[in-house]
């Protein structure tokens, strides 16, 4: 049967890409409806060379909708996501707010499809930095045990959506232009909602979303407990650095892990060459190493750099780099909703 979907945050980084990849989707669609704010309400959007009509958000928006694809922020999905279910729709959502919740599977197809299984009408997309590091550990995992992970991330400023994105770009413009650092607009990052913010362009800031009590931010928690949700193993021991760095899409990352059995360079290289959704980029003779700026547009996660820890038999070092506005947001989402279809989940 036919599938009307329904994209909440159209206009937004991620829903952009969401909807340029439901034009190519598996998935059988009847009518699609864009959703965003007031202010973007009566505005066009192309789709498969159609003009579409944005609507206003509102809690009828979702009657008749089988798949909502929620990226408009976590507020809007802890209203507006049971308001979708109520109406019949299986709503995948992007952002944080239902991660953790017991009775909502958090799924990277790769990964544990299974648990789209117990879904009650909705189901959430884990975080961007979390989902690369699974399709490059899961095979791993599975073949030699993984006890412990360490990672730290060089992250992209799309993750933090389009004027995050502009505040970048003017900030670049300003540094061409000969303006002094200090008279760099910053308004958002590196958290919209914390009280300071400070200058991208040609920095590292190691903070993404606010401070918990314990030192860590809400990303590198995120990181945490996601890893174990999704691989269902409270056991295996992780910790996180999360950084955003000035690069426009493609997250980075740096992860250290550490096995319970034994693994060879070879046999990593081999298991992640076969992996699902994982691509080997792994070459050092010949300076091949993934690049984030190679990952941009592309559905898959690379990984290189795989050496062995100087000191610690049982400790692998690899470098992960995927597109985190497809993989890490609307690939996985959408990704999700045809796995689901091709499992009879909707109904
Ligand atoms: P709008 O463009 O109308 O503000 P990004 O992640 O790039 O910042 O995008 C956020 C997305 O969430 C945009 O599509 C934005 O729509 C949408 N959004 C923000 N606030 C609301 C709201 N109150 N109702 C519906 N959509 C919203």
């Amino acid at each position: 049967r036919k599938m009307n979907v329904a994209i909440v945050g159209a206009t937004g980084a991620v829903g952009t890409q969401m909807i340029k990849l439901l034009e190519n989707s598996s998935l059988p669609l009847g009518t699609v409806k864009f959703l965003a704010s007031k202010r973007s309400a009566g505005k066009q959007l192309s789709f498969k060379g159609e003009a579409q009509t944005i609507e206003e958000l509102v809690p009828d928006s979702f009657e008749g909708i089988d798949l909502a694809l929620f990226s408009a922020g976590g507020g809007i999905s802890a209203k507006f996501a049971p308001e979708a279910v109520k109406r019949g729709a299986v709503v995948v959502d992007n952002t944080s707010h239902f991660r953790m919740d017991p009775t909502v599977p958090l799924v990277v197809p790769e990964v544990n499809p299974e648990a789209l299984r117990n879904h009650h009408g909705i189901i959430a997309n884990p975080n961007c930095s979390t989902i690369q590091m699974m399709v490059a550990l899961e095979p791993i995992r599975q073949a030699f045990g993984l006890k412990r992970v360490i990672v730290s991330t060089y992250q992209a400023v799309s993750g933090a959506g389009n004027r995050a994105i502009e505040e970048l770009a003017q900030q670049a413009r300003d540094f061409a232009a000969g303006k002094p650092s200090d008279e760099w607009k910053a308004a958002i990052l590196p958290a919209g909602g914390d009280k300071k913010h400070y200058p991208l362009a040609f920095n590292a800031l190691p903070q993404i979303d606010v401070f918990t009590e314990d030192g860590y931010t809400n990303e590198e928690w995120k990181m945490i407990n996601e890893t174990k949700k999704i691989m269902e193993d409270d056991t295996i021991k992780v910790s996180a650095t999360c950084v955003r760095i000035p690069v426009m899409s493609g997250h980075s990352e740096s992860v250290y892990i550490e096995t319970e059995k034994t693994a060879t360079v070879a046999e990593i290289q081999a298991l992640i060459s076969n992996a699902p959704g994982a691509v080997l980029e792994d070459d050092p003779s010949q300076q091949i190493y993934p690049q984030a700026i190679n990952s941009v547009g592309k559905k898959e996660t690379f990984v290189g750099r795989i050496r062995k820890d100087p000191d610690e038999e049982k400790g692998i070092h690899l470098w992960v780099v995927s597109d985190n506005l497809l993989k890490g947001a609307a690939w996985n989402s959408l990704q999700i909703a045809e796995t689901m279809y091709e499992m009879n989940l909707f109904e």
